[in-house]
C-alpha cells in the first residue's frame, strides 16, 4: 500500500513512518532524509538544495518530482512504501497520482495527517536531534539517544538540523500553511484521508496509526 504522511514539522511524520516501515517492512521514503544526505555528499542536487532548505522554504517541484520518481523506480518500492514528506504541494500531489497510476500502482491508498498545535511543534524540533548517517530521528526529553550525540542505531553522529532554529522553524510553518496545508482538503475530497491526533506520547500515537492502516488494508 502507498502510505503518506501529511502534517506541519514537528508533527512526527519521519518518527512514525520508521515505525509503520519497521512493522510492516515497507520502505520508507524521506524526502527531507534523502536531500539532507544530498547536501552531506556535496552532490549537485545537493549544492542547488542547501540554501532553499537552510531559509525553510521548499525545493521546487521539478527537481522533487525527479527524485521522487527515481527512487519509486527502485526494486523495494514495488510492494508499497510509506511517504514522509513529500507530496507537500498541489502540484506534487497531481504528479504523485499520476506516477502512481502510470506505474501501474492505482494511487495512494491511505493519508495520515497528524495534527499538533503550533508552540508543541516548536517545543519537539528545537530539542530534536538527528543522524545523518540512517536518518534515525531523536528528542532530547521525549525519545533520548544513550549518549547524546551518537546514534543508537548506527552509531553515526548526531547532529541539530540547520533548520531547526527558531526563526527557520517559524518559516517552515509559514510555509507549510500556505503551500502543504491545501493538500488537507485535496486528499479529504479524495477520501481516504484520516487524521491523527499527535500529541500524546509516541507509542500512543503510533497505536492510532496502525489501527488506521490496519483499517485502510481491510476495506
Ligand atoms: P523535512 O525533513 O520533511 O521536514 P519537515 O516536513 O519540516 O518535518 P520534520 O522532519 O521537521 O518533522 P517530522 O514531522 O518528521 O517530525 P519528527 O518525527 O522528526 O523537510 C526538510 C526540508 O527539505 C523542507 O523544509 C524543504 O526545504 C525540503 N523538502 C523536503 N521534502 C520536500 C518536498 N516534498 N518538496 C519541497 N521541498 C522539500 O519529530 C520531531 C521531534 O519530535 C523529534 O525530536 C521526535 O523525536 C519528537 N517526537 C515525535 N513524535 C513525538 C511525540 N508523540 N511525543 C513527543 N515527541 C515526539
Ligand atoms: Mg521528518
Ligand atoms: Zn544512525
Amino acid at each position: 500500500m502507498m502510505i503518506v504522511f501529511l502534517g506541519p514539522p514537528g508533527a512526527g511524520k519521519g518518527t512514525q513512518a520508521a515505525k509503520l516501515s519497521a512493522k510492516y517492512g515497507l520502505p520508507k521514503v524521506s524526502t527531507g532524509d534523502m536531500l539532507r544526505q544530498a547536501v552531506a555528499a556535496g552532490s549537485q542536487l545537493g549544492q542547488q538544495v542547501k540554501a532553499i532548505m537552510d531559509a525553510g522554504d521548499l525545493v521546487d517541484d521539478q527537481t522533487m518530482g525527479e527524485v521522487v520518481k527515481e527512487r519509486l523506480a527502485q526494486p523495494d518500492a514495488a510492494g508499497g512504501v510509506v511517504m514522509d514528506g513529500y507530496p507537500r504541494t498541489r502540484v506534487q500531489a497531481e504528479f504523485f497520482d499520476q506516477l502512481l497510476t502510470d506505474s501501474g500502482r492505482g494511487g495512494v491508498g491511505l493519508v495520515l495527517l497528524l495534527t499538533v498545535a503550533e508552540d508543541l511543534l516548536v517545543d519537539r524540533l528545537s530539542k530534536r536531534r538527528v543522524c545523518l548517517q540512517c536518518g534515525a530521528n531523536y528528542h532530547l526529553e521525549f525519545k533520548a539517544p544513550v549518549s547524546d550525540d551518537v546514534c543508537d542505531c548506527c552509531a553515526g553522529g548526531l547532529i541539530q538540523r540547520d533548520d531547526d532554529k527558531e526563526d527557520v522553524v517559524r518559516e517552515r510553518l509559514r510555509v507549510y500553511r500556505e503551500l502543504t496545508e491545501p493538500l488537507v482538503a485535496y486528499y479529504r475530497a479524495w477520501g481516504h484521508l484520516r487524521e491523527i491526533d499527535g500529541t500524546d506520547s509516541i507509542e500512543d500515537v503510533f497505536t492510532r496509526v496502525d489501527a488506521a492502516v490496519a483499517r485502510a488494508a481491510a476495506a
